[in-house]
């Protein structure tokens, strides 16, 4: 019979299984919604940071992860130094392909990544009165060309620390100018009160231009004007900025390692109880006041000094979020740096690590000053700035800079000399540029 001798596909075709059909449907609906759904990864950002950095953000970056599970942020450590950090955005956005898609800007930066196109122009998406909230040298310092590039989560501004507990004891105010801070180290010296009178960075890298533009300020000079393009470096205020100086290591108030500390060498010396001033950032007031440290309890912080009769400054420093133009997840980024400068982050971040805040209104902040009784004068410290020259050359201009520093602070050029020769370089570099 027909029906009996029937191969089997044909009597399938004709009486197609429940089963099968059943079958069918659900591979169907897991290759089309549960397996994507199930395999699909969330962005992973990748931002680069100093390793002191990271260990303050961690918290904060999970925090973020855990409110927005479709995106990962891997941090990726560096070294202390600013300019190597630099160093190694550059060769990586240089290579065209960078693997960071938040970039952590020093203010000095901005220009540069910005002339090269390597960040992205944030200009349109944060409003005026959003901006308005933080400190304004902050977000000037993340514009170039009247662009904004980067969103700032952290002031900078360097200032004087001193051992209140010396000063009180000897029944000395803190000093206001260079000179008197000099005199009240030797005095003390002298006595036996301290074994050295002032730390500064003298090493040559960026901490050391940053260092010295308070100097210059604080003798009325100047480095170069970004708009006419005009060098002050070989003025007489200059070189007396220079001369001060060395000074201070010629007649020991300041160790004559000094030519070869950075931030870090200088706070550990202060933290161990053997200075009595210390120019430095304001991270140095946390770890200065941790269980340990010698000078726990013992410190207070100034403005910046000047000399006599001059109005001087605190360098402006600080740090910032842009977005590489090469990211590919720049929404993912956008989202990222909104949490993460936002003010309700930046007060628990601040509460947590006594960093110094971008917004204005948390320096005064009741919980905060309560914490930190030093902020509302570190807002004055931070709204009387003395500007690094935002140029997009500026990495260059600071290279000149620190190599004939260092010059002049080992004796191996007079501050003449140094000066002068600086002072041609960089009119060379600029000129270039006037004509470029
Ligand atoms: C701090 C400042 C930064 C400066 C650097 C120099 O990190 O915030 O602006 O360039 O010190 O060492």
């Amino acid at each position: 019979m027909q029906t009996i001798n029937s191969p089997p596909a044909f009597r399938q075709k004709k009486r197609p299984p429940l089963l099968a059909l059943f079958a069918l449907t659900l591979a169907a609906v897991l290759f089309l919604f549960v397996l994507p759904a199930l395999t699909q990864q969330p962005v992973v950002l990748t931002m680069l940071m100093q390793g002191q950095d990271i260990a303050n953000w961690r918290p904060f970056v999970r925090e973020f992860e855990q409110k927005n599970p479709d995106i990962r942020i891997n941090l990726v450590e560096g070294p202390f130094d600013t300019n190597l950090i630099e160093n190694l955005y550059t060769s990586a956005f240089l290579l065209g392909d960078s693997p960071y898609d938040i970039i952590n800007m020093d203010i000095v930066w901005v220009p540069k990544f910005a002339a090269a196109g390597w960040v992205i122009d944030l200009t349109d998406k944060i409003a005026p009165k959003q901006l308005s909230k933080f400190i304004s040298g902050n977000v000037e310092g993340g514009r170039y060309r009247g662009r904004l590039y980067r969103i700032p989560h952290a002031s900078d501004a360097g200032m004087l620390y001193y051992r209140k507990d010396i000063l009180e004891q000897a029944g000395i105010a803190p000093p206001a100018t260079f000179e008197e801070m000099a005199s009240i180290s030797q005095n003390l010296q002298k006595q036996g009160k301290t074994t050295w009178g002032y730390l500064w960075q003298g090493k040559q890298y960026e901490g050391v231009s940053a260092m010295f533009v308070e100097v210059l300020a604080g003798f009325g000079g100047f480095w170069a004007n970004p708009e006419t393009f005009e060098v002050g470096l070989d003025r007489p205020e200059a070189i007396k900025a220079v001369e001060f100086l060395k000074s201070t290591i010629s007649s020991r108030i300041s160790p004559p390692g000094v030519t070869t500390y950075g931030e870090e060498e200088t706070r550990l010396l202060f933290q161990s109880g053997q200075s009595l001033f210390l120019r430095n950032w304001p991270y140095v007031w946390r770890l200065a006041n941790a269980e340990g440290s010698r000078v726990k309890d013992k410190i207070a912080i100034a403005p910046m000094l000047s000399s006599i009769g001059q109005q001087g400054g605190s360098c402006l420093g600080g740090w910032g979020w842009g977005i590489s133009k090469t990211s590919k997840h720049p929404e993912q980024a956008w989202r990222a740096i909104q949490y993460l400068t936002s003010e309700e982050t930046q007060r628990k971040f601040i509460l947590e690590t006594g960093l110094i805040p971008s917004y204005r209104s948390l320096f005064t902040d009741n919980e905060i000053a309560a914490k930190y009784p030093h902020y509302p004068q570190l807002l004055k410290v931070v709204e009387k700035p003395a500007l690094r020259p935002p140029l997009a050359q500026y990495a260059q201009a600071s290279d000149i800079l620190q190599r004939y520093l260092s010059a002049a602070f080992t004796g191996r050029m007079s501050s003449e000399k140094a000066m002068k020769a600086a002072a041609s370089e960089t009119r060379n570099l600029l000129g270039s540029l006037r004509n470029s």
